[in-house]
C-alpha cells in the first residue's frame, strides 16, 4: 500500500486515486489475524549469529510470531537443578530488539529424569513438571505473549477416552501456575493433532472444560497425506465441521482457535509432499481461508526453515527457507499475502465459496473518514484449470484497468499493486470486469472510486 506510486502511471483517475490514499491512514483492524512461523532457535547447536537470519528473514515475510520450545529436557538437565541453556538466552537476545515478532512457547515435553522421559503422568511427575512450568513462566514474565501447554499430547492414542483425561490432569496443574506467574501471557490448550480432531480428543477435552480455563484451543490439522483430499479447500471444510461441531459442545460458543502448526511439504510424492509450486499456493489458499472462520487467531507455518537437504525425508522440507536460508517460492508467496491476511477484515456478504473451482474471497480494511480499502482473492481450486469470474465496484470515474496483487511467487509480486490485463467496464458508475484466474490467489482492487454521491 505504500507503495502505489509506481503503478498507477495513467490517468487523471490514478493522481485522484493516490491522493485520496495518501492523504488517508489506515486504522487499524480490530480483529487482526496472528501471521506465525514456527522456528527450532532454541535448541542446540544455535547461537546469536545462526538465530538472527531466520528472524530477520520472518520479519520480512511480514510475520508477527514466532512458535518455538524451552524444553524441559533442557532446562532440568540436572533433576532438581533449573537452569537457562544458553541457547534460550541468546534466542531471548535476539528477538529483544525485533519486537514485532511475538512469542509462543510450547511447554514440554518429556524430562530424562521423570518416567522414562515419556509423558509426564501420575501426580509427582506433575508436580515436578508444574516446576519447570512455574520457571519457564516466571523467568520469562512479560517477555513471552503465548504459552502452548505440551504439544501433540494425543499423538499416541489419540481416540482413547484416558488420553484426554490424562492431558486434562496436566493442564489443570499447569495453568493455575502459568496464569498465577503470568497473568497477561495467553494460554492455549490442548494442541490436538488431526488424529485428535478426528477421534474426538478434542471434544473430549473440551467437555471436560478446556476451552474455559485456556484463552483459546490450538490445533495441528494437517492434511497434506490426504491424496487428492490434500487441498486447502478439503482443509477448510474439514476445519470448519470441527469447529461446528466443538461450538455446539459448548452451546453455540465459539472457542478462539490458533493453528499452532500447519504446512505441505515440498518433499517427494511418495511422502505426501507436493511441489514447490504446490507447496506455495497452498500457502497462499490455506491462509485465505482461514481467515473465512472468525475463531481462528491465527496460523503458524510449520516451520521457517527446512531442517536438512534430503527430498526422500518429509521433515527436511516444510521451510519457507531452504536449508541455507535462500527462499523458497512458499516464502514469496507469504510475504506477498500477509498484509492482507494480517490487517484486512473478512466480508462474508461480498464472497463466494466453492461456486464449481472458484473461490472469491473479499476483505476490507477500515481507512480514517469512513473511506474502505476493498480487495478480492479469487482462486481456482483445480490446479489444472483456471475459472473465470466477474468482479463489480462503484466508480465516479471511468476505471481503466483492474489492479491486481499477486501471489504467485515467479510474477511481479514485490509488494505492490500492478495493472493487469484485464480492464473495468463502466456503466455510470456501476463498473464490471471479467477476469482469469488460476491456483494461485490474485488479489483484486475493488476499491472503486467513491463520492459521498455512492452508498
Ligand atoms: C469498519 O467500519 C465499519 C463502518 O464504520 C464498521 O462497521 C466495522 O466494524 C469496521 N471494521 C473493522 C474491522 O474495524
Ligand atoms: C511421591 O512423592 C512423595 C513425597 O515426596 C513420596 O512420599 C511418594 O513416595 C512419591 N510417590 C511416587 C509414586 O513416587
Ligand atoms: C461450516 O459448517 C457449517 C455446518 O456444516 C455450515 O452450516 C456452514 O455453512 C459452514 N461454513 C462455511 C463458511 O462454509
Ligand atoms: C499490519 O498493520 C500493522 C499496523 O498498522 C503494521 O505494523 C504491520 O506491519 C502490518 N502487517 C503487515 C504484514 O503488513
Amino acid at each position: 500500500m505504500n507503495k502505489n506510486n509506481n503503478i498507477f502511471k495513467l490517468s487523471v483517475l490514478s493522481v485522484i486515486f493516490i491522493l485520496s490514499l495518501s492523504s488517508t491512514l489506515i486504522v487499524n483492524g480490530d480483529n487482526d489475524f496472528i501471521v506465525g512461523v514456527c522456528t527450532h532457535l532454541m535448541s542446540p547447536p544455535v547461537s546469536l549469529t545462526t538465530v538472527t537470519p531466520p528472524l530477520d528473514a520472518a520479519i520480512g515475510a511480514g510475520l508477527a510470531s514466532v512458535r518455538d520450545t524451552p524444553y524441559w529436557s533442557s532446562v532440568e538437565f540436572v533433576k532438581g537443578q533449573l537452569t537457562e541453556i544458553y541457547e534460550f538466552n541468546d534466542f531471548m537476545v535476539a528477538l529483544q530488539p525485533r519486537t514485532s515478532l511475538s512469542k509462543l512457547f510450547i511447554l514440554g515435553n518429556g524430562n530424562q529424569h521423570y518416567n522414562n522421559g515419556q509423558k509426564p503422568q501420575g501426580t509427582n511427575i506433575t508436580v515436578a513438571f508444574t516446576n519447570y512450568v512455574q520457571w519457564v513462566v516466571n523467568k520469562y514474565k512479560g517477555k513471552v505473549q503465548f504459552y502452548e501447554v505440551w504439544n501433540e499430547w494425543d499423538l499416541d492414542d489419540p481416540g482413547n477416552p484416558n488420553t484426554a483425561t490424562h492431558y486434562m490432569q496436566l493442564a489443570n496443574a499447569a495453568i493455575p501456575v502459568i496464569r498465577a506467574n503470568d497473568p497477561n501471557a495467553k494460554i492455549l490448550g490442548g494442541c490436538i493433532t488431526s488424529d485428535g480432531m478426528d477421534q474426538l480428543f478434542g471434544d473430549r477435552v473440551i467437555q471436560q472444560g478446556l476451552a474455559t480455563k485456556v484463552d483459546g484451543l490450538s490445533i495441528h490439522p494437517y492434511n497434506f497425506c490426504g491424496g487428492t483430499d490434500n487441498t486447502p479447500e478439503v482443509w477448510f471444510r474439514w476445519v470448519n465441521l470441527t469447529n461446528t461441531r466443538w461450538t455446539g459442545l459448548r452451546n453455540g460458543v465459539a472457542t478462539p482457535l490458533y493453528i499452532t502448526e500447519m504446512t505441505w511439504p515440498s518433499s517427494h510424492p511418495s511422502t505426501c509432499g507436493s511441489t514447490l509450486e504446490i507447496q506455495a499456493a497452498y500457502l497462499a489458499r490455506v491462509y485465505f481461508l482461514a481467515r473465512v472462520i472468525p475463531n481462528i487467531k491465527g496460523m503458524w507455518w510449520y516451520d521457517i526453515f527446512d531442517d536438512g537437504v534430503d527430498f526422500y525425508d518429509r521433515e527436511h522440507n516444510f521451510g519457507l527457507l531452504d536449508h541455507n536460508w535462500s527462499p523458497k517460492p512458499a516464502y514469496f508467496t507469504m510475504k506477498s499475502i500477509t498484509p492482507f491476511i494480517s490487517n484486512y477484515t473478512y466480508d462474508a456478504t461480498k464472497s463466494v465459496l466453492a461456486s464449481g473451482s472458484l473461490y472469491k474471497l473479499a476483505f476490507y480494511r477500515n481507512l480514517t473518514g469512513g473511506a474502505q480499502h476493498r480487495v478480492i482473492s479469487a482462486w481456482s481450486s483445480n490446479n489444472a484449470a483456471t475459472v473465470t469470474t466477474t468482479l463489480t465496484t462503484q466508480s465516479v470515474v471511468p476505471l481503466d484497468l483492474v489492479k491486481v496483487w499477486y501471489t504467485t511467487p515467479y510474477a511481479n509480486m514485490d509488494g505492490q499493486w500492478v495493472n493487469s490485463g484485464f480492464k473495468w467496464t463502466c456503466v455510470g458508475f456501476d463498473c464490471t470486469a471479467t477476469v482469469t484466474v488460476g491456483k494461485f490467489p490474485v488479489i483484486f482492487d475493488v476499491t472503486g472510486v467513491k463520492c459521498a454521491c455512492l452508498p
